[in-house]
């Protein structure tokens, strides 16, 4: 059985948690895209575990855990995760797996990240500074370093050589910024190859015959639908596919294998960075929902911007990706609120707008047309069955699902593992 788990809004959407549950039936998780700029929380008997890079599944013992080649892998940061999870006692000897044919994200392409948002002014997109674009636009100029360059010192020393003097071209004639020395990059990466070594493999064969075997498989998704490089509000996304098709092609596993497409979003909608997000709240109360949600980066501290449910969104995101589930989570951050609002859709310049648009000219300026429901206030953090959600909050969730057009199949009312409704 092979499982995608994605974001369906902008990312954020409690995808760690949702994977980490999962993953306690799972024999193997994948990453499949994006990078270290991800940041999945799971809190396993009341301990907080920031995952950037290895999949979600690594802290049940019996799944193997693999870095599929669409992702972006910064060694600093995976390696950082290593030493802390062994520090916590979750050995990856044997479970870890980095496909040899991932790309990796050098020190310049933080560089270069940082500097370009820096000089974007108001056209910024607001990235996370984690070189992801830089990384990404390597890999489509056929210039790109791969993890199995790590095993090979004279190729990876020519290849660090040659990036590094384009790269200081732009450096110092665009950015006006200092250069670059290669030789410290160049030993840098020379260690990680031999730390990382152990962790490299084929994995594409691996999960080949991991589907041949009819291995539980779960393919993470990281960032959300709507940061997509293709189908997202471009161009406030992120530089990989973070929709269904993103699974397959980073990962190696055919789309006719794929049985399952689980879409995991809030009860409510958040954002960091740029871009239009047409039901943004004004400040007080996006403050009051950001700080009852802990809205704030996980990979960066930024404070998320926040708003009500989006569903012209998640109906977009749910189509696009095939969903046949969806899990609402953080639906006890609404606990308090006296009145709830859903976006059911837009309209553009007084009339409905039948599609969600690509421009986001157009987008900015959409009015949203909502739908108010009275609040439950009352604590779900501890309910464990729909059956005793508050009616208020089983009306909210079946709407959603009548306007996503897609079931619910499990509800999230807090943190823990333990904090999950499945609806039958
Ligand atoms: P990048 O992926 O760092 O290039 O950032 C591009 C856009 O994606 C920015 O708006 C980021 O805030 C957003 N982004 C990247 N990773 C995440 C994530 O894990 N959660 C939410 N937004 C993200």
């Amino acid at each position: 059985m092979v499982t995608v788990i994605l974001g369906c809004q902008w990312g954020d959407e409690g995808k760690g948690k949702i994977v980490d549950v999962l993953a306690q039936h799972a024999d193997v998780v994948v990453r499949f895209q994006g990078g270290a700029n991800a940041g999945h929380t799971v809190v396993a008997d009341g301990t907080q575990y920031v995952l950037h890079l290895i999949p979600s599944g690594i802290l049940n013992p019996k799944t193997a855990c693999v870095i599929g080649h669409g992702v972006v892998l910064d060694p600093a940061s995976l390696l950082e995760e290593i030493q802390l999870l062994a520090k916590l006692g979750t050995d990856l000897k044997g479970r870890l797996l980095i496909s040899n044919r991932a790309h990796l994200v050098m020190p310049y392409h933080k560089t270069l990240d940082q500097a370009k948002e820096l000089a974007g002014g108001d056209k910024k997109i607001g990235t996370t500074g984690r070189g992801i674009g830089p990384a990404y636009t390597d890999k489509a100029s056929r210039v790109g370093i791969r993890v199995l360059d790590l095993l090979e010192p004279e190729r990876l020393k020519d290849k660090i050589t040659k990036n590094i003097s384009s790269v200081n071209q732009i450096l110092e004639h665009i950015y006006h910024a200092p250069r670059i020395e290669a030789q410290g990059v160049i030993a840098e990466y020379l260690a990680y190859g031999k730390t990382l070594a152990p962790y490299i493999a084929d994995a594409e064969s691996y999960l080949v015959q991991a589907v041949r075997d009819k291995k539980n498989i779960i393919l993470e998704g990281a960032q959300g639908s709507l940061l997509d490089i293709d189908i997202g509000t471009y161009p406030y996304v992120t530089s990989s596919n973070t929709t269904a098709g993103g699974s397959s092609t980073g990962s190696g596993i055919a789309p006719r294998k794929i049985d399952k497409v689980i879409g995991v979003v809030k009860a409510y909608t958040t954002r960091v960075g740029e871009g239009p997000f047409p039901t943004e709240l004004p400040e007080a109360e996006g403050n009051a929902l950001r700080e009852q949600g802990k809205e704030f980066g996980a990979t960066t501290g930024r404070p998320r911007r926040c708003g009500w449910f989006d569903a012209a969104v998640v109906r977009f995101a749910a189509e696009v990706n095939g969903a046949d589930e969806l899990v609402i989570t953080k639906l006890d951050v609404l606990d308090n609120l006296p009145k709830i609002k859903i976006c059911t859709g837009y309209a553009y310049r007084g009339k409905p707008l039948p599609h969600f648009p690509a421009d986001m000219e157009v987008l900015s300026e959409v009015q949203p047309i909502y739908e108010e429901f009275p609040g439950w206030q009352a604590k779900t953090s501890s309910v464990t069955e729909w059956s005793n959600l508050p009616q208020a909050a089983q009306n909210y969730l079946h709407r959603l699902e009548e306007l996503v057009g897609v079931r619910i199949g499990m509800v999230s009312v807090g943190p823990d593992r333990a904090q999950i409704i499945t609806k039958k």
